[in-house]
């Protein structure tokens, strides 16, 4: 089936839920060399007058070095049949393995020349406007810092949606 553009303004997906207990890739790079993560962290809104995404990225992934080279990356959601791809792009790295070939997933270049997946039944792609790590002093809330006992704080990226696919 091939996927219909529509504005971000007409998703319907309650986003809370599709991002933190559905999951999405982050895809970024070119049709020949790319890279995608699991993430369940994120959101998305309105800021500077403009659909945004948010997600955040730790700074030992290999997809960050994508994402920090390229002006935009993509999120892909996927019916619960593909379930099973979270948790192997969750786990391994690009480092060691193609995940798009052991995913058995098929890469198309999006209008912006990102990448994302036929299979996928949303995507977003995203022009990054705004990056950053966290700062320690920053964190209110100091029980968060729990999370960050390395000091591989993540880097938070804030990116306009520019096209939304969905099937
Ligand atoms: C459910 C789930 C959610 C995750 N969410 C994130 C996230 O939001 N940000 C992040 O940096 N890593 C997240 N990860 C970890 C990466 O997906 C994982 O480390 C991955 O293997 C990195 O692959 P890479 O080295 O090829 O980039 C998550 C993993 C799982 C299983």
């Amino acid at each position: 089936m091939e996927h219909t553009h529509i504005s971000p303004l007409e998703l319907q997906d309650n986003l809370i839920k599709i991002i933190g207990k559905d999951y999405m890739l982050v895809t970024a790079g070119t049709m020949q060399q790319n890279n995608c993560l699991t993430a369940s962290w994120g959101g998305m809104g309105f800021m500077w007058n403009k659909p945004v995404a948010c997600i955040v990225i730790r700074p030992q992934r290999y997809t960050k070095e994508f994402i920090d080279r390229e002006e935009f990356f993509t999120l892909s959601f996927f019916d619960e049949s593909y379930k099973k791809i979270f948790a192997f792009c969750g786990s391994k790295s690009g480092r060691d393995v193609n995940k798009v070939k052991e995913c058995g997933l098929t890469t198309f270049e999006t209008k912006n020349g990102s990448v994302a997946y036929t299979e996928a039944r949303l995507i977003l792609e995203c022009k990054k406007l705004y990056a950053a790590p966290f700062e320690k002093d920053g964190f209110i809330c100091k029980d968060l810092l729990g999370n960050y006992e390395n000091g591989d704080f993540h880097t938070q990226y804030i990116s306009e949606i520019t096209d939304c696919m969905i099937k």
